[in-house]
């Protein structure tokens, strides 16, 4: 599983940490089926767009990467994103890599001298026709006028591939999520595709060109290898078969092009096989626009992780937009789903079931029943939540396991444990339900939110999540009441 890499032209905001978040509730949800998993992030640190940065800043490009990576490092560990392995284009590991696999490409023939001249947008790092720009001659992206530059530089022969790629997306080897993805790639290829230029002369903040010491790379053409990086591509053959081409790319869709046409024909070019999936997520809007670094409408993860928590942060940024799709963001959106959903349904039903097993059972937790008509309706949740993690629907996932909260409530409520009397075996048949229910749910909201799910097992007194089925019996535990797991938001600010 790997997350694109992150420009380090300023600090992390929710819609990088959105990138990072999804990434890493895959991971998660793949751990626990009992996958193995890499799962990769890092930052992507040189090119022009840092080059300017570190010139505004008044220090040099080392210094201001340095700077700035540490802050992704920081704000993931933060988020809880459970990376195995942090790559960042300045190391020297990474430019080995780039000079054996682009050297590979040029010897194979795709790599040649020429001449160019095109529009470039530098806060996109990219190149765009006339037809492509907004009114004004601005960038469809950054909405910035581009810049006409002309260089000397080595191209790539990327209209060799079309194709061949073309098959690959149409045999569906190459698979994407969501399909409709797929099918704007398809489009894009059939209009024919053109050579890229991927070396240039007008900075040196980049990997060298191994057989041309004028040139650096330009920078998509380094960041993208850093997927190979990690898994020591021409250097550990065992280490390279055992995870390639079994990768997952998740990305936004800005960034589709790169990875769906120039990564794949870099791979065929190179003699390796092409990516096998490519996970596109939508956009987080501010009002109807992109969060940006460019557009000073960001919202900080680290205060929302420092209000309440990086689960609630990763809840609310998982459950409220299908993936795929844009999604509008508001922290009063946020706010309204951490009261509703997490202190509301989550929180007070796990404080309620535990005081109710402390002041009917004296805290001897009573056996999970048997699945029988009164309860086995429950397991539709879990296997929903299952088929939705498996296909990469985060928020579907996460609303089943939150179904299961509600059902279990409406249980609690239906069996009144808190008006019988203690020992009361209808009671204790509830509560034994709900324990486990809880247990399920918390199991599938732990790739979102894991470090409550873990509050919710320690508050049932269970020692781990145990398995995705039901599990009658379970183990005998003493409860005691705790602080409640989601303490409610004062006052709206
Ligand atoms: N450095 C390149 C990626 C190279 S990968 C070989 C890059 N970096 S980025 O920092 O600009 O963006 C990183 C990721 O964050 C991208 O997937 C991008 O789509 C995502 N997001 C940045 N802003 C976003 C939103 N407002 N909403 C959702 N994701 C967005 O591109």
């Amino acid at each position: 599983m790997t997350t694109p890499i992150f420009y380090v032209n300023g600090d992390p905001h929710l819609g990088t940490a959105y990138a990072a978040i999804n990434a890493d509730a895959f991971a998660r949800w793949h751990r626990l089926l009992g996958d193995e998993v890499l799962f990769l992030t890092g930052t992507d640190e040189h090119g022009l767009k840092i080059q300017q940065s570190a010139d505004e800043h008044g220090v040099s490009p080392q210094v201001w990467v340095d700077h700035t990576a540490s802050r992704f490092l920081g704000a993931w560990r933060e988020l809880d994103i459970s990376f195995d392995d942090f790559i960042r284009t300045t190391q020297e590991r990474h430019h080995r890599t780039v000079q054996q696999f682009l050297t590979a490409i040029y010897e194979n023939g795709f790599i040649e001298k020429g001449f160019y001249v095109g529009l470039y947008c530098v806060a996109c790092e990219a190149y765009y026709e006339e037809s492509e720009l907004l009114e004004g001659s601005r960038c469809p992206v950054h909405e910035r006028p581009v810049t006409e530059m002309s260089e000397e530089n080595y191209f790539f022969k990327l209209s060799a591939f079309t194709d061949r790629l073309i098959e690959l997306y149409e045999s569906g080897a190459i698979r994407v999520t969501p399909e409709f993805r797929a099918n704007e790639v398809l489009g894009f290829l059939r209009q024919g595709l053109k050579d890229i230029s991927i070396t240039r002369t007008s900075i040196t903040w980049g990997v060298k060109v191994p057989w041309d010491d004028n040139h650096v790379f330009y920078v998509w053409y380094d960041a993208l290898i850093n997927y190979l990086t990690a898994i020591e591509y021409g250097e550990d053959t065992g280490r390279f078969a055992q995870w390639w081409p079994a990768v997952h790319h998740l990305l936004g869709k800005d960034i589709i092009r790169f990875h769906a046409v120039w990564w794949p024909a870099m791979c065929l070019a190179a003699g390796i096989d092409p990516p096998s999936q490519l996970l596109v997520t939508g956009w987080l809007l501010v009002d109807g626009a992109k969060m940006s670094k460019s557009s000073s409408n960001q919202i900080d993860p680290l205060s929302v992780v420092r209000e309440m928590s990086s689960d609630t942060l990763r809840y609310y940024l998982l459950s409220s937009t299908s993936f795929g799709a844009d999604g509008d963001v508001s922290l009063e959106r946020l706010r309204a789903s951490y009261n509703a959903d997490l202190a509301n349904d989550l929180g007070n039903l796990v404080s309620r079931t535990v005081a109710l097993i402390v002041q009917k059972f004296g805290g001897k937790a009573p056996l999970v029943p048997s699945l029988d008509e009164r309860n086995v309706t429950l397991m539709e949740f879990v296997s929903n939540g299952i088929t939705a993690w498996n296909e990469f629907h985060p928020n579907v996932a996460i609303g089943a396991a939150m179904e299961m909260v509600r059902s279990s409530n409406s249980l609690l409520e239906h069996y009144e444990p808190w008006r019988r009397p203690v020992d009361d075996p209808e009671s204790a048949w509830c509560l034994g339900t709900i324990r486990e229910a809880l247990r399920l749910a918390a199991l599938l909201l732990s790739p979102a939110i894991p470090q409550a799910a873990h509050g919710v097992i320690e508050r049932l007194g269970l020692s781990d999540l145990g398995p995705l089925e039901w599990r009658p019996g379970g183990e005998i535990s003493e409860l005691s009441r705790a602080e409640p797991l989601f303490p409610r938001l004062q006052k709206e600010k």
